[in-house]
């Protein structure tokens, strides 16, 4: 059977702009009648096996350049770049590139940047600390990841400079390149210029830092290391930022969660899994058939667009028993918020120490955890991020 054949659901009745709990609703009630739904740019993929294997298929690739062709780029420094990053490389290029940045994201390598990430999170906390009131984004969620980043790279104190790059190289997801692609050149000559600089400093002086492992290998030149450095910068501040938000909004809304991983600060690792789970920042991530691809007894023709569905695969019922509860005692099973296979978070390791750092932090010192005021969500498509989060908590 042929896709295109197929009397699917439509949902693009789904707003972006609909948010919270209506938005998981919505998509939920799809996800009840069908694995795969239509919509006017693609299908998405809504059950959990299914977007595994569409994942796992070396046949589905990330429609980047695709993208940047309906943005009306098609060739400039902006293509070049993308065309060379992570996610667009399959394949032998693709494991060569990743390899470089491995042993930065190792379980033991991150471990070594907790006590630091500890350091980050107080000194950003001091300030509000005896206040009882907090804009949780502005002051922890959005400085955080780019300081560890920055402590990653071996750069400390360039954190603002990295927090604006990556706001600008993710414009390039924005749909938006014809206004925004000079200010998205810009940010790629500025980084460039910074890395050759930086690489070259760890030549003469190495440290034990991301830019000194890099530097000191013979496999890729300056160029390529420029492209992965901005994939970090790039992928590791606003997902981080957006978790961190929506965690914090979830555990303000679920207060008895909150209570309870201030008393037993052993369980932050599930608490982190739990809402990774319940709300992950990229409810889609999108996949382009290199080829004919036979899913289910169902043909996906070549150039097909699939958006594969984080929010719906993470409460399947299948697995998820009482999927709509959040509940941070739950034995974890494995998500798709980090993606799956080939090209599966490589910060998925750091990104879980951040949000765990911080949970049990923020837990014990915020007792009474609620909502100050209307949360502002962002928009579901892209990274879903809280614009504004207003918090209270008692002050003993
Ligand atoms: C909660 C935070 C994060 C979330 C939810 C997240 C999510 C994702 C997802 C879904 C993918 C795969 C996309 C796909 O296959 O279509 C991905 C890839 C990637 N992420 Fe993350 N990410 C997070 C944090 C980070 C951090 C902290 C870093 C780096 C410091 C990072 C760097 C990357 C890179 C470089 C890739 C591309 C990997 C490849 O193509 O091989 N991410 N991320």
């Amino acid at each position: 059977m042929l896709l295109t054949e197929l009397d699917l659901p439509s949902y693009d009745h789904i707003d972006p702009t609909v948010t919270g709990a209506a938005f998981h609703a919505a998509l939920d009630d799809l996800a009840s009648e069908t694995w795969i739904a239509k919509g006017f740019m693609g299908y998405a993929v809504l059950e959990r096996e299914a977007a595994n294997a569409v994942l796992r298929d070396r046949r589905m690739a990330f429609p980047a350049l695709e993208l940047l062709e309906l943005q009306g780029v098609t060739s400039g420094p902006i293509w070049d770049r993308t065309a060379d990053g992570l996610m667009v490389q399959s394949g032998e290029p693709h494991s060569r590139l990743r390899r470089q940045l491995a042993p930065a994201f190792t379980p033991r390598a991150t471990e070594r940047l907790r006590p630091r990430l500890r350091e980050l999170i107080a000194e950003l906390w001091e300030p509000v600390a005896d206040t009882g009131h907090v804009e949780f984004v502005k002051t922890v969620a959005e400085p955080l990841p780019s300081m560890a980043i920055a402590e990653l790279l071996g750069v400390q104190g360039d954190a603002p400079l990295l927090a604006r790059w990556s706001v600008q190289l993710q414009e390039v997801f924005k749909m938006r390149l014809q206004e925004t692609a000079a200010e998205v050149e810009t940010a790629y000559e500025e980084a460039r210029a910074y890395v050759f600089e930086k690489l070259a400093e760890r030549r003469k002086e190495p440290g034990d830092d991301l830019i000194s492992v890099l530097a000191a290998g013979t496999e890729l030149d300056d160029d390529d290391y420029v492209t992965l450095i901005c994939s970090v910068i790039s992928g590791g501040t606003d997902t981080t930022e957006a978790q961190l938000a929506h965690g914090l909004r979830l555990f303000a809304q679920h207060p008895e969660q909150w209570a309870l991983l201030a008393e037993q600060p052993e369980l932050a690792e599930k608490a982190v899994e739990e809402v990774v789970r319940y709300e992950p920042i990229t409810p889609f991530t999108a996949r382009i058939a290199t080829e004919d691809v036979v899913l289910r007894d169902v043909v996906i023709p070549k150039d097909t667009v699939l958006f594969v569905c984080a929010a719906t695969a993470n409460r399947d019922p299948a697995t998820f028993k009482d999927p709509q509860r959040f509940d941070i005692t739950r034995e974890p099973e494995p998500v798709l918020t980090f993606g799956f296979g080939a090209h599966y978070c490589i910060g998925a390791y750091l990104a879980r120490a951040e949000l765990q750092e911080a949970f049990t932090y923020l837990a014990p010192r915020t007792p009474d955890l609620h909502l100050d005021g209307e949360p502002v969500f962002g928009q579901t498509t892209g990274i879903y991020a809280m614009q504004s989060l207003p918090l209270a908590w008692s002050v003993r």
